[in-house]
């Protein structure tokens, strides 16, 4: 498609503001000085989303049942995601945020995987879960916080004998705002790890398996974030 785009001569010799913004238009160039239906900046902080409510209760009950009728076999995370009640959100709690109540069954595992995303986790009813976060194991005890920082395996199990649950923060829609996602599945084939027995990353602590700028630090209640 031919767009008949001005030349640097005739624009420097147009004497019509009007014309010169049209033609500038097709460069895909805009003057910033005129006004905009949508500014790009305001007076004062706002945000689109608004404050809500999703109950644990409500939340625990969806994942009994879902606990009955889909294994992580299917469901890699059994999980409900707080989708912020405004238009046109499919999947964000926040600008920058992905939150969700997640639940796993005595004696499941739910399968590594890795993202870079960080995520955030605390544990609201666990007795005998835990996570592996590249290749170290970590307990998911009720009170616990366990951090997985961006791009480090992880995957859940629970050696109890009562469904676990606990919440889930991650930072998914800035690290998409930002553009780097990556994601990898031990399940996908062709991925590297898919190579590796499962085994290794959840059933037992194992090798370090990312890169020694992504290995986590142990704190006393699990893996801290990178500075
Ligand atoms: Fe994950």
């Amino acid at each position: 498609m031919t767009l008949n785009l001005t030349s640097p001569a005739t624009l420097r010799q147009m004497d019509s503001l009007q014309e010169l913004c049209a033609a500038m238009e097709k460069h895909n160039m805009t003057p910033g000085w005129i006004e905009r239906e949508q500014p790009m900046m305001w007076a004062e902080p706002k945000s689109a989303f608004i404050p809500s409510h999703w109950s644990y209760a409500t939340a625990k009950a969806a994942m009994q049942a879902a606990g009955r009728l889909i294994g992580t076999d299917k469901a890699e995370r059994r999980n409900f995601v707080m989708r912020n009640p405004i238009p046109d959100n499919d999947t964000a709690t926040l600008r920058t945020l992905i939150c969700a109540y997640q639940s796993i069954l005595p004696g499941e595992k739910a399968r590594s995987h890795r993202h870079a995303p960080h995520a955030l986790r605390v544990i609201l009813e666990s007795h005998g879960s835990y996570s592996v976060v590249d290749g170290e194991k970590h307990p998911m005890e009720t009170g616990d916080i366990v951090l997985t920082p961006g791009w480090c395996w992880h995957g859940h199990g629970h050696e109890g004998n009562e469904q676990a649950y606990w919440f889930d923060g991650l930072d998914i829609p800035l690290t998409n705002l930002l553009e780097p996602m990556f994601t990898r599945s031990t399940h996908k084939p062709g991925n590297r790890s898919s190579m590796r027995p499962q085994t290794r990353l959840c059933d037992s602590p194992g090798p370090i398996l990312g890169p020694p700028s992504h290995r986590p630090r142990r704190t006393a209640m699990g893996t801290s974030a990178r500075p």
